[in-house]
């Protein structure tokens, strides 16, 4: 098949994107249509890629499910998702010319005929353009189907469909990718079987997030940092992602998951990565990924230790959040009498290499605390106390950097400063950087960034397979040793507090504290 017409004459609201960015012809298959994600965020994103003149001319979006609805049923479902769910208001007359090439394919995710009557529906579009067209699936269903959906994908011969060449078929696979070390090699070996590895795209949506790709800006655009950012002048790193929703109706999957593999493993080992790795070479995709797998395999087994070991963790029970009551996680709907699951985790780790030996990294993740807040702090070592301290009256505080990842993303630097006045005393300081007041508030939402990546086949905000695995390797033992444990080991919060006193151990153990994020 020949390339016979020009995006931009076709379609010239997409006037602009062949030229910046480059998506070749794409039919995007969705794999989960109707739930959740899609509504929330998926439809959004493409509504406003659309509204950025970023989609292909060629743009066709089919919905998969099990559950039967016809094409127009579907549509409208997708105008109200972009209602209720987008950054920007719907635009009729933008939405209008991708909302014609919408439509849904009902099917099981192991029926095979099904996937045979979606391939040659997306042949049917190719025909119809008279061009090829890349394919790419988004795996967004429960983790159960997976492996079904991407072998039927090879059976089918999708997968393979112009294999090497700009308009191969990729796929997107959500999280959670596996639930252990063993279920996550698993899976990567089934989706070997059926794709190359470039062809695969493991979401993590931390990864899209403007605050951090800019981690990478900040620290190797600028020359003012990289010189400090090691073991001779960081005392320790706090990486805090905290939420002050619970559960809220997801209940049953969350109980099967729990803080450590819903947020550690994926979300937070991530900006660990981007935090302590070395310059990558390039920003190509494997040379970024190289480096945060390296980082990954340095750092130490944990300390499992009840009493003096590396890991905490905890449920959390009825407080206030915005001066209104909330339940515990006990009393949240779908969650079993029995569960021992935690809401929250902290994790003291400890990388092994020559830039970060002897620097704590602590980690915490954990539902229902005091706010919304994500941030990366890191906390140099205090300048020694001769000058500025009599006793411990006037003791300088550290030098702290604080990259928020969410909300009021920025980055505040702390320091001392004389406060005014006939005696010499210090005062922390910070300088502030917004981005909402600098940039604007209005930036692109993480799922725009990566369905955009995905379809110009750049796979650098995605996992890799060995990454996923290398994080896999440090969180099973925990999750082993918990299952183990049951109850015991598990501390308590109050909902709308920054966490268990358990935690603060972790940090005292080295003379450090937990900051209260804001
Ligand atoms: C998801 C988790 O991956 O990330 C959710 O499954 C969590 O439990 C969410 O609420 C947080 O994402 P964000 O972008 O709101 O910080």
């Amino acid at each position: 098949m020949t390339q016979t017409s020009n995006d931009e004459s076709r379609h010239p609201f997409l006037k602009g994107l062949s030229k910046h960015r480059g998506a070749p012809p794409t039919v995007v298959v969705i794999f989960g249509a109707s739930g959740d994600l899609t509504a929330r965020k998926l439809i959004p994103a493409i509504f406003n890629l659309g509204v950025d003149n970023l989609l292909p001319g060629d743009f066709h979006l089919i919905g998969y499910g099990r559950k039967p609805i016809p094409d127009e049923e579907f549509r409208s479902l997708m105008d109200e998702a972009i209602k209720q769910h987008s950054r920007r208001p719907l635009s009729q007359e933008i939405w209008e010319r991708v909302r014609q090439h919408v439509s849904y394919h009902a099917g099981g995710y192991d029926d095979a005929e099904a996937f045979a009557s979606l391939a040659a529906k997306i042949d049917g579009i190719e025909q119809d353009l008279g061009r090829e067209v890349q394919r790419l699936f988004y795996v967004s269903t429960p983790p159960s189907v997976f492996s079904a959906i991407v072998s039927n994908l090879g059976a089918s011969g999708m997968a393979k469909a112009h294999q090497h060449t700009k308009f191969a078929s990729k796929v997107i696979i959500e999280k959670p990718f596996g639930h252990d070390l063993e279920s996550a090699r698993e899976l990567n070996a089934a989706i070997k079987n059926v794709f190359e590895e470039s062809q695969v795209y493991r979401i993590d949506h931390y990864l899209g997030k403007e605050t951090v790709q800019d981690l990478l800006v900040q620290r190797f655009a600028n020359s003012i940092f990289e010189p400090i950012w090691n073991r001779e002048y960081v005392d320790c790193v706090q990486i805090t992602v905290a939420e002050s929703l619970g559960v809220g109706s997801r209940g049953g999957y969350y109980d099967t998951s729990g803080a450590l593999r819903d947020m550690i493993q994926n979300h937070t080992m991530q900006l660990v990565a981007l935090t302590a790795m070395e310059p990558p070479v390039s920003l190509d995709p494997e040379s970024i990924r190289d480096e945060k797998v390296k980082v990954l395999k340095g750092i130490q087994p944990l300390s499992l230790d009840s009493d003096g070991g590396d890991v905490v963790r905890a449920r959390y029970e009825s407080g206030m959040i915005n001066g209104e009551p909330v339940k515990g996680y006990m009393e949240e709907e779908g969650i079993p009498e029995d569960s021992t699951t935690e809401s929250y985790a902290a994790l003291r780790l400890s990388i092994n290499n020559w830039r970060w030996k002897g620097v704590p990294f602590y980690i915490r993740s954990g539902k229902r605390m005091a706010r919304r807040a994500s941030e990366i702090a890191i906390q140099f070592r205090r300048p020694p106390g001769i000058l500025f301290s009599e006793g411990n009256k006037f003791d300088v505080a550290a030098n702290t950097m604080v990259i928020s990842i969410q909300p009021d993303e920025g980055v505040t630097l702390v320091m001392n400063s004389k406060i005014p006045g006939l005696e010499t005393r210090t005062q922390p300081v910070k300088m502030h950087f917004r981005y909402a007041t600098t940039f604007g508030s209005n930036t692109p939402e993480a799922y725009e960034r990566l369905i955009l990546d995905a379809m110009i086949g750049d796979s650098t905000l995605f996992i890799r397979g060995d990454e996923t695995e290398a994080s896999w390797k440090l969180i099973t033992p925990i999750l082993e040793h918990w299952q183990q444990s049951g109850e015991a080991g598990m501390a308590g919060y109050a909902a709308g507090s920054w966490g268990p006193r358990a935690a603060e151990r972790l940090l005292a153990d080295n003379g450090h504290e937990w900051r209260r994020s804001g």
